[in-house]
């Protein structure tokens, strides 16, 4: 498949010469501090016999979506390596989160979609972007790369943009703490077929989407400095809060910031996560047309449907048919009216828009660069990483895929027209050891969006 060749060339030349015109990039909510371990057998086995190994597997039949105590933190990791897929659950006791503290990480990194964005898009593509940082202290503020990142500082009247470094505050840190594991990780009889990570989330500001008063009071200033915002951290939210409030007082917080950003012109992207509460998943699909874009995962479709679709075809959606999710697609689109729908998947993604052009196909291309340099190095530090990622191998078994897209659908070099839709395909690059899978899919994302905005100016 020498057409993928050049295509990804282009894509790659095409999309960061486009990039220099973005003036400025507003990232909410999320901004947090990962603490990664990379998970070792011997470790993992000791700790679990010492709280109870019967427990814990116990626990790992009735998954109870949060922490309590230390066997159900290791029912969450244990869960995770079982099935090899992503989790996130909530540390809702003191104890474990000393526990967690003195277990340690590896490796601290920025965290939160909206932290690793920032990093990615100021850092790394060198495009001007301010980033919501719920509590920057002088932990989460160190890890931000140099580059144009500002977060808002308002006084008096007047209003100041600085870099997260020369802002720093006292206050909590944010810590995620994140558990790695490679394919074929074993512990006791459990053997995970895939990479993943388990995170034990500790942190009560983004589990509340906290919004600093600078946002609260002075959302239109900022917005102003900016012409794409992407969105994010909406999925952690509970239904109801101790103090009374509930979920509905943040989306319509959120509602409104949105306002002031279609207002101003402003294109929108809100980044969906899995996110457990159906009603919270209701409430922010109902937003969803105010946005003009949204980018999801197989899960995260599958999960959409679950409510505007139905159970099968959730169901096909999770099994990966290409079909069916093209259909899954057009009917989150008919259903919300949203102007672009990005999803990303292991091996291959795909863009339907209201509108046509081969950008929104290289954007895509350009994403599957950044993923397997992200999958590579873990973090990002320069952008010929991205560049050096054309050598990785594009996924063949995505041409199948292609094939039938061919056959089916008259597809041409990635793209089909579908009269008042464009629906553009690629075959990714899949990284075969990753150092670590935490943050791909935002990289994948925020590139995308950013890349296919970047040659509309
Ligand atoms: P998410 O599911 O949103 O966390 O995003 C994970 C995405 O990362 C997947 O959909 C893949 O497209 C991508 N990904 C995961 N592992 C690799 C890898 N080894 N090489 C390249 N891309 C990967
Ligand atoms: C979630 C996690 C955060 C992690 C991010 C990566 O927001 O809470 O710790 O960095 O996902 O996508």
């Amino acid at each position: 498949m020498r057409l993928w060749k050049g295509l990804y060339m282009n894509a790659y030349e095409n999309v960061t010469n486009a990039m220099p015109r973005v003036r400025g990039v507003l990232l909410a909510y999320n901004t947090n501090v990962d603490g990664l371990k990379y998970l070792e057998t011997n470790d993992l086995e000791e700790r679990i016999e010492r709280v109870g190994r019967e427990r814990v597997f116990e626990l790992v039949e009735k998954p109870p979506g949060r922490i309590r105590n230390l066997e159900e933190l290791f029912a969450g990791i244990l869960w995770s390596i079982t099935h090899g897929k992503a989790a996130e659950w909530f540390v809702e006791s003191d104890e474990v989160r000393e526990y967690l503290m003195e277990w340690g990480w590896d490796e601290l990194r920025m965290g939160g979609q909206a932290g690793i964005m920032a990093n990615l898009l100021g850092g790394v593509y060198r495009v001007p972007v301010v980033v919501h940082v719920p509590q920057n202290t002088e932990t989460q503020a160190g890890l931000f790369m140099d580059g144009p990142i500002y977060v808002p500082r308002f006084y008096d009247s007047a209003f100041e943009l600085v870099h997260p470094r020369e802002a720093v505050e006292d206050g909590e840190d944010l810590i995620h703490y994140i558990y790695e594991f490679p394919r074929g990780f074993r512990v006791f009889e459990v053997e995970a077929p895939r990479e993943n990570r388990f995170i034990a989330n500790a942190d009560d500001y983004n589990a509340r989407v906290y919004m600093r008063r600078e946002f609260r009071e002075h959302f239109k200033k900022i917005a102003e400095r900016v012409d794409l915002a992407i969105i994010s951290g909406l999925h952690v939210l509970k239904e109801r809060y101790s103090d009374g409030s509930t979920y509905r007082d943040v989306l319509d917080r959120v509602a409104s910031q949105l306002r002031v950003l279609n207002r101003l012109g402003v294109k929108s992207h809100f980044e969906f996560a899995y996110t457990a509460s159906e009603a919270v998943r209701e409430g922010i699909i109902e937003m969803l047309g105010n946005f003009t874009s949204v980018g999801l995962n197989e899960v995260e479709l599958a999960s959409v449907m679950e409510i505007v679709g139905d159970s099968t075809l959730a169901e096909e959606v999770l099994n990966g048919d290409l079909f069916a999710t093209i259909d899954a697609m057009n009917l989150l689109m008919d259903e919300t009216g949203i102007e672009r729908i990005h999803f990303h998947t292991y091996g291959h993604y795909m863009a339907l828009t209201r509108y046509r052009g081969e950008h929104v196909r290289d954007a895509l291309l350009f994403a599957a660069l950044a993923a397997a340099a992200k999958a590579m190095h873990g973090n990002l530090e320069r952008l010929p990483q991205v560049r050096d990622a054309l050598s990785v191998p594009t996924n063949e078994r995505a041409f199948p895929l292609v094939e039938a897209l061919e056959r089916e659908m008259d597809m041409e070099n990635g793209i089909v027209d579908m009269t008042d839709r464009q629906l553009a395909f690629v075959p990714t690059k899949i990284v075969a050891s990753p150092k670590s899978t935490v943050g791909i899919g935002d990289t994948i994302s925020s590139s995308a969006i950013l890349g296919e905005f970047a040659r509309t100016l």
